[in-house]
């Protein structure tokens, strides 16, 4: 009945079920109900063998997990390791390196929490998800039998990444709540992001993460990428 109600309203152009409830800085934020229902996470052992044991030790749903769990898959023959700032307890790190066994996975973090908040971001002021420590994400890494991490503790880039600097990389995932956190690691990585490399960005579209949102859509119409906007909350960049 009420799918019925809403396709004769939509066919009039009018849609009761989107609530329009939040806007900041000329973004709209309303609820978002995709009418897709595919679902093939559920039954993908492989990934829920794993997603089982992480789930625990992320902050990342289901939906954004399989997303990296398929395009770290898929970008696994360009050229490079793998990159991802923004760490806390290693899920969506662990996770990553699970799908790519044959790439080193550099997992860099404060370990003290979110920094560099200002005025860009909506939600966010600094110390937050400083609840961790490299002992639980090692913790989380023997469990899951992963030997491909390597952890960087330190504020990225200022303070790890010259360890890494003369890497190249395929995959990026940036997990950081901030503006200038996720702009100064997409700008370092950049240029070492080799063609067909992907830098996915957490949060893309989060009300309490408009800085993510803004850094992503700065990008878009700029040369050699492609911008994408998953509804998933992820912002998805692919060097072409
Ligand atoms: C939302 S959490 C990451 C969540 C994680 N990916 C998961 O699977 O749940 C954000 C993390 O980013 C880290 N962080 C933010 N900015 C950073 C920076 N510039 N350098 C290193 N770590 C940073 C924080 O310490 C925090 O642990």
């Amino acid at each position: 009945m009420k799918y019925i109600l809403r396709s004769l309203l939509r066919s009039t152009g009018y849609d009761i079920f989107r609530v329009k409830f939040q806007t900041h800085e000329n973004c709209e934020y309303s609820t978002i109900t995709p009418y897709a229902s595919y679902s093939p996470w559920l039954n993908d052992t492989n990934f829920q063998s794993v997603y089982q044991i992480v789930k625990a030790n992320t902050l990342v749903d289901v939906y954004r997990c399989y997303e990296l769990w398929q395009t770290v898959a898929q970008s696994q023959h360009v050229e490079g390791d793998i990159l991802e700032v923004g760490v806390w307890r290693g899920g969506t790190g662990c996770l990553i390196a699970k799908q790519a066994p044959n790439k080193t996975v550099y997992l860099c973090d404060t370990f003290e929490g979110v920094v560099k908040a200002g005025e860009n971001d909506s939600g966010y002021t600094g110390g937050e998800h400083a609840d961790t420590s490299q002992n639980i994400v090692n913790k989380l890494a023997d469990t899951l039998n992963v030997k491909n991490i390597s952890i960087l503790k330190g504020i990225f880039p200022e303070e790890t990444g010259h360890k890494i600097k003369s890497k190249k990389f395929s995959f990026c995932h940036i997990d950081v709540d901030t503006y200038q956190s996720a702009r100064d690691t997409f700008d370092w990585v950049w240029p070492k992001l080799s063609t067909g490399g992907i830098v996915i960005f957490d949060d893309y579209g989060f009300y309490n993460c408009a800085g993510v949102t803004k850094i992503v859509n700065e990008e878009r119409g700029k040369p050699n990428r492609i911008v994408l906007h998953n509804l998933n909350g992820h912002g998805i960049i692919i060097k072409i």
